[in-house]
């Protein structure tokens, strides 16, 4: 179990015990498990922000548009937009729901340096892929919805935003945003009922005990987005998967008190709650068989089959997945890490 160190603390044992790198332009100061990172003039270094760096950026009304767009997605391209055309999203999450703060927050799936890893290898597809057609997996699967025109303003200010944030970006940065932190996958079978005690304690006051959030009133979008059922990501989304969802809740749940820097559950706690929210009934994408047309690639706790191999369904759903990435390594020499 990790330590949750509060800040003062930090900053006091930093005085103390200080290690210093200095890498380029960025200096990285660790104590213990926590890491901040300074320029050269001792700010610490933070991406960019839609209120205070668009000025004068010749694209800033489509980045800003694109920023809309992802805060504030069922309004402009989901249920609630105004032009029926433009419901390209069938569910009532926000691209900002999964993707915190707008993208800019670390081990978020941020998108802070995201324009720079694309075009990318995608075994889903198996081929290479562009983050236009990234973002087409996002909105089929966790958007529950159909791909957007490419050529739409909507596509357009998404990209140009997500370029914006990747411009000029430290490598070690760039390390420390992107994807999700690795969680220590116990070897058993994911339990259901210690996952319904986790959600009890940390996640049922704002995600409701029927997992379906809460919102002012029906015709609003959500402050505490629904985790299953009809406006929630489908059974194809990356989030319906118990390791991958693990990473996620781990890093950022509770909301507001887990951090790249400090987390709040264990490892055994995120993996249980994780199955616990996908053990609800939810959109099922269409399909899905498709997918991974080399079922080698498919990550081990993708819930829906065909898979390139003799294990249950159920334990590819929940688990154990250790015996499944032995399976890979030993039968065709993969190493697998989801
Ligand atoms: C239900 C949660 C969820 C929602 C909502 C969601 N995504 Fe994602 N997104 C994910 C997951 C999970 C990944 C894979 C992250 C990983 O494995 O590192 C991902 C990955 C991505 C990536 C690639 C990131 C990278 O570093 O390679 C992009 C780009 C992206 N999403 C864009 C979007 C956009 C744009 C929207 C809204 C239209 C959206 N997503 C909505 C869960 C979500
Ligand atoms: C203090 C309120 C709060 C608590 C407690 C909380 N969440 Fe969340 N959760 C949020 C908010 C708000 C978002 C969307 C974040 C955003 O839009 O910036 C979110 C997003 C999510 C998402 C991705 C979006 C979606 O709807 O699928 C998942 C999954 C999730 N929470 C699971 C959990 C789990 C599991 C716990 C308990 C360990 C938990 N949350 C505790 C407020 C909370």
């Amino acid at each position: 179990m990790k330590n949750v160190i509060p800040k003062i603390q930090v900053l006091l044992s930093l005085a103390v015990v200080l290690v210093l790198l200095s890498v380029g332009s960025v200096v990285f100061i660790a104590s213990g498990d926590n890491w901040q990172f300074f320029v050269e003039d001792n700010t610490p270094w933070k991406p960019k922000s839609i209120t205070t760096d668009l000025e004068g950026e010749e694209k800033a009304s489509l980045i800003k548009y694109g920023y809309d767009v992802i805060t504030k997605s069922p309004e402009i391209i989901g249920p609630l937009s105004e032009d029926a055309k433009k419901r390209f999203a069938g569910n009532m999450l926000s691209c900002q729901n999964c993707h915190l703060e707008a993208g800019t927050k670390p081990g978020s799936g941020s998108f802070v340096g995201v324009a720079n890893r694309f075009p990318q290898f995608r075994g889903r597809e198996n081929k290479e892929g562009t983050l236009l057609e990234r973002i087409d997996g996002c909105m089929e699967r966790s958007m529950n919805g159909h791909k957007m025109p490419h050529n739409s303003l909507e596509m357009q200010g998404m990209v140009a935003y997500m370029k914006w944030l990747s411009e000029d970006v430290p490598e070690e940065m760039e390390e420390r945003y992107k994807g999700y932190i690795k969680v220590d996958i116990p070897n058993e079978k994911a339990d259901l009922i210690r996952g319904k005690e986790v959600y009890t304690q940390h996640c049922l006051v704002c995600h409701g005990e029927d997992g379906q959030g809460q919102r002012p009133n029906e015709n609003g979008m959500y402050l505490y987005p629904p985790l299953w059922g009809n406006n929630s990501f489908n059974h194809g989304a990356g989030m319906h998967r118990v390791i991958t969802a693990a990473e996620f809740i781990k890093t950022n749940m509770p909301y507001l008190q887990a951090d790249i820097d400090n987390q709040v559950l264990t490892d055994e706690e995120a993996y249980h709650v994780a199955a616990y929210i996908n053990s609800f009934d939810r959109p099922q994408k269409s399909n899905p068989e498709v997918d991974f047309p080399d079922k080698k690639k498919k990550p081990v706790s993708t819930p829906y089959g065909p898979w390139a191999d003799n294990f249950s369904a159920e334990q590819h759903k929940y688990g154990p997945f250790q015996p499944i990435m032995e399976f890979y390594l030993n039968e065709y020499g993969i190493k697998k890490t989801k």
